[in-house]
């Protein structure tokens, strides 16, 4: 895993904007995985700058959100189809059709999750996950416990996920209990994966996950086994990684051709 720790929140979002924009420059026709969550809005800004000053061109990327609420109306601000046409989609030029998100609302949800699978698998698997992380440890909304084999499915929130996304909702009560996630094993099978995190409330987990023993007690520590893994994190995020001069000093030394 390549632990790369920016000064800032900004500064770790720009990076992760750079390193999903240099996967679209290398090839046009890229299949993203993206995420949702307030730490992702950044990247996201980021990339419609580039679009619309360095004409970064999005016309042949195909994307896979990561995760949906269940039962959430079309056109729920809190959807994170919603979310995603505000943040991304309504400002570059991703076609409509290109555009993959869990169906909350299908009505057989095992089949929906795999025609999700299938359907990654027909755009040619996922060159590019962006993922965020959960205090607890998550990535998409495998929370601890979640097989790490797993692939598209439901499941249900912790306690603390709930609480932790009331911000969006304005209460507890009306954070949905259910999600539709890609698995684990959904995620490690994208080519490439880049996990950024911000923020003190996600050092402990950052450190579990880069340092800590391979659980499913934090799912996010699956990525240790994953072959081609960035994770940008700003300072706060990256206090409680023992090894954080280490990953500074590969960051500095880094070859000039594996900069993106
Ligand atoms: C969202 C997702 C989640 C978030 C995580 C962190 O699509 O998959 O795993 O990345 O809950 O959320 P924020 O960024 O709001 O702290």
């Amino acid at each position: 895993m390549e632990i790369i720790i920016k000064a800032t929140a900004v500064e770790a979002q720009h990076e992760a904007a750079r390193i999903i924009a240099a996967q679209v420059r290398g090839k046009a026709a890229s299949v993203l995985g993206l995420a949702t969550g307030s730490t992702p809005i950044g990247v996201y800004s980021h990339l419609a700058e580039l679009h619309q000053k360095e004409h970064l061109d999005f016309a042949q990327v195909t994307t896979f959100n990561l995760d949906e609420y269940v039962g959430l109306p079309e056109g729920h601000p809190q959807s994170y189809r919603e979310f995603m046409r505000q943040h991304l989609f309504s400002r570059v030029n991703i076609p409509a059709h290109r555009i993959h998100f869990p169906d909350g609302l299908a009505a057989d949800i095992p089949a929906h999750c795999a025609g999700y699978e299938t359907a990654i698998r027909q755009a040619g698997g996922i060159d590019l996950q962006l993922l965020g992380i959960g205090s607890d440890g998550h990535i998409g909304f495998n929370e601890p416990s979640s097989s790490l084999a797993s692939r598209t499915r439901i499941k249900t929130l912790t306690p603390r996920t709930v609480k932790d996304n009331a911000r969006f909702f304005g209460s507890v009560e009306q954070v949905p209990r259910h999600v539709i996630t890609m698995g684990v094993g959904t995620i490690m099978d994208a080519r490439a994966c880049l996990l950024l995190a911000i923020g003190e409330s996600k050092a402990e987990a950052v450190a579990g996950m880069a340092e800590g023993p391979i659980t499913a007690d934090l799912p996010a520590s699956a990525l240790q086994m994953h072959p081609v893994c960035k994770l940008v994190v700003d300072e706060a995020a990256a206090t409680r990684l023992r090894r954080a001069d280490y990953y500074r000093w590969v960051y500095d030394n880094k070859p000039s051709w594996q900069r993106t």
